[in-house]
Order: C-alpha cells, then sequence, then structure tokens
C-alpha cells in the first residue's frame, strides 16, 4: 500500500487504513512518532544570562529512533518511494556513522524494506548492536578512513549493481535537507511564536542546519543561522564533520550560514558533563557541542546589551555513548 503523505505529517492511522479496518481514533504508527520534538528551556546553566537572551534547545532523542535523523531518513524513504526510485524487492543502501542507520533500520524493519549500511568499525558496540536489533546487513570501513571511507565503499557497490539497491546517499539527497525545511524549522517558528533570532547547529551531513535554517529565513531573513564544526580534522565530536578536510556534502551550501564556530572536542566533553550533572540532561556529544555554541553566541549578544532567544538542536542522547565515553559520563569513576 502506497503510504499516504498526510498521514506520515500528522501521525494518525485514520488516513492511511482501508475502510473496512478498525483504527482506534488516538492510535499513532511508528512514523507518526518522529518529529514535534519539544523545546527544552534551561535551569541552571544559562542562569548568568539577562532575561532577555534565552536559550532552547530541541529535544531530538525524543524521536523513536532515538536521533534527529529520524526525520531525514523518514523523508528520504517516501520521497523515494513516491518517485519510483526504491521498489520493492530493493535493498536500502547507504553509509552512516550510526544515526541514520539506526532510523533506516528502524523504518525498514517498520515497513518491509531491506537495509544494508557502511560504517566505520570503530562506531561504538551500543549502536552496532541497535542495529543488529534491527536485522539489518552491517559492512565495516577503515575506522582511520572516518565516514568518508564508508561513504567511498557504498559508491563502489551501487556502481557495480545499480538496480539491486536504493543508495539513499544522505550526503546529498535534498529530501534530507528537505525533511528540517518541512518540519523542523516550522516547529521552532511555532514552538517560540516567531521570536527565534539565533539558530545555532553542528554540521554533519549538514541536512539540520541547511534545511531548517532555510525555513526560518524564509521566515524572516533577520533570523542569524550559525554553523558549528570540529576545529581540528582530528576530533571527537561523532556525528560532526570538519569541512574543510572532509568530502564535501552536496547538499552543503557554505553560503547559508551568517557565520561559523570552530568547538573544541575538549569543550564539547566538559559540556556533555555539566549537562548531565547541572541540568539532568543525559545527551550525546555533538549535543553538548551545540549547547557550547550556544552559550557562546548568548554571551556575546549579552555582552553587547542585546535581547536575543537562541535555538540550538540536540540530536541524540548519551546512552550509545556510555560504554566508549567512560571519560565524559564517568561509568568507571566518582
Ligand atoms: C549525533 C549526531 N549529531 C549531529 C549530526 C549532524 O546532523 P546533520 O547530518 O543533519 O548535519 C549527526 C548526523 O548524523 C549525528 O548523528
Amino acid at each position: 500500500m502506497a503510504v499516504n503523505l498526510a498521514f506520515a505529517a500528522t501521525g494518525t492511522t485514520q488516513r492511511a487504513t482501508t475502510s473496512r479496518q478498525m483504527v482506534a481514533p488516538g492510535a499513532r504508527r511508528l512514523e507518526g512518532l518522529i518529529g514535534n520534538t519539544p523545546l527544552l528551556a534551561f535551569q541552571r546553566m544559562t542562569a548568568h544570562l539577562p532575561a532577555n537572551v534565552q536559550i532552547y534547545a530541541k529535544a531530538e532523542w525524543t524521536n523513536p529512533g532515538g536521533s534527529v535523523k529520524d526525520r531525514a531518513a523518514l523523508n528520504i524513504i517516501m520521497t523515494a518511494e513516491r518517485e519510483g526510485k526504491l521498489r520493492p524487492g530493493m535493498t536500502l543502501v547507504d553509509s552512516t556513522s550510526g544515526n541514520t542507520g539506526i532510523a533506516y533500520a528502524m523504518l525498514g524493519a517498520a515497513r518491509g524494506i531491506k537495509v544494508k549500511l557502511f560504517l566505520p568499525s570503530n562506531v561504538s558496540p551500543e549502536r552496532i548492536a541497535i542495529l543488529r536489533a534491527y536485522g539489518v546487513e552491517l559492512v565495516f570501513t577503515d575506522p582511520l578512513e572516518g565516514s568518508d571511507g564508508a561513504i567511498r565503499a557504498v559508491r563502489d557497490l551501487v556502481a557495480r549493481e545499480p538496480d539491486a539497491y536504493f543508495y539513499a546517499d544522505q550526503y546529498s539527497n535534498p529530501a534530507n535537507w528537505q525533511a528540517h525545511y518541512q518540519t523542523t524549522g516550522v516547529e521552532i517558528w511555532e514552538q517560540t511564536g516567531g521570536a527565534v533570532t539565533h539558530f545555532v547547529a553542528g554540521l554533519g551531513t549538514s541536512g539540520t542546519l541547511m534545511g531548517t535554517g532555510r525555513r526560518l529565513k524564509d521566515y524572516n531573513p533577520a533570523i542569524q543561522v550559525i554553523s558549528l564544526q570540529p576545529d581540528s580534522p582530528f576530533h571527537g565530536l561523532e556525528g560532526l564533520k570538519h569541512m574543510p578536510t572532509a568530502i564535501k556534502p552536496g547538499i552543503y551550501d557554505e553560503k547559508l550560514a551568517d557565520r561559523n564556530l570552530d568547538i573544541s572536542t575538549e569543550d564539547s566533553y566538559a559540556m556533555a558533563k555539566r549537562l548531565a550533572r547541572e541540568e539532568g540532561l543525559m545527551v550525546g556529544i555533538s549535543a553538548a557541542t551545540a549547547m557550547v555554541g550556544a552559550l557562546k553566541v548568548a554571551e556575546e549578544v549579552a555582552a553587547r546589551g542585546e535581547p536575543a532567544m537562541i535555538v540550538t538542536l540536540f540530536p541524540d542522547g548519551a546512552a550509545k555513548y556510555l560504554s566508549s565515553h567512560s571519560d565524559i559520563y564517568g561509568a568507571r569513576s566518582a
């Protein structure tokens, strides 16, 4: 059965079922749990800021696959099905550092689509366990080549067997950023009552920043869009890219952001610890990077005596990082 786009947007089951089926009016299918994430306020870490400088964060770990990438994966799959690029019997293939893979795996399981993923072999054991639980096929690539090595491997496979595979290609697929244009940007605008002044987000594929940034600038061109990147090619910020030395994602337009901030691994790790201990927020490392960036912008604006409503986005929670990052979360120390 072709899935109704309106169904995915509203999340109700009513439009997606035949008239003979009994449907509980309040019931939702898995896809309907994606998006509409809470906008989180902070309790203690922003206490030093003046009352007219506020920071909020989209709590993306509340998506059913545990990360922001559910949004992109859903739109990539729905768009490919609609355009006839993902047909029955084909396998969805992509390279992923984890979260997009988890989202494809979850949606593939729910929709009966085979999924094959290429990922660097140093991805955390929790992620691998989650992917295996959803029943996907995994191909591990050289960790020294990072996510770029996984991209090269998947391109080779698809070039050899183009009819067997749908290459989801999250780095070049416009459905990635469009997911955020259609959902994340609209949610932020509505949840702030149109008062948002800055949007701050890290760059991985860049889908989050491109789509959300474009939508917010369409609402109000004065909204400042600020990208965050690791400050060095060798970094520990999983999910984020150092653009000057990485393969540039096809969807990335470096002219969209008004400015970029380089954030260190050390500052991000320290922030992840603080978010857990001072805010009760067990978030992932790139979420901590986002908070470092948002606080920097807030402190600059406050120093100039200007008001601001800064919105950032916390891509995922801490659960997948606990075993590999006892240094941050203190799993083995006090
Ligand atoms: C943990 C984490 N943070 C941030 C990002 C970056 O998001 P985007 O790819 O939309 O730029 C990703 C992307 O995979 C991620 O997994």
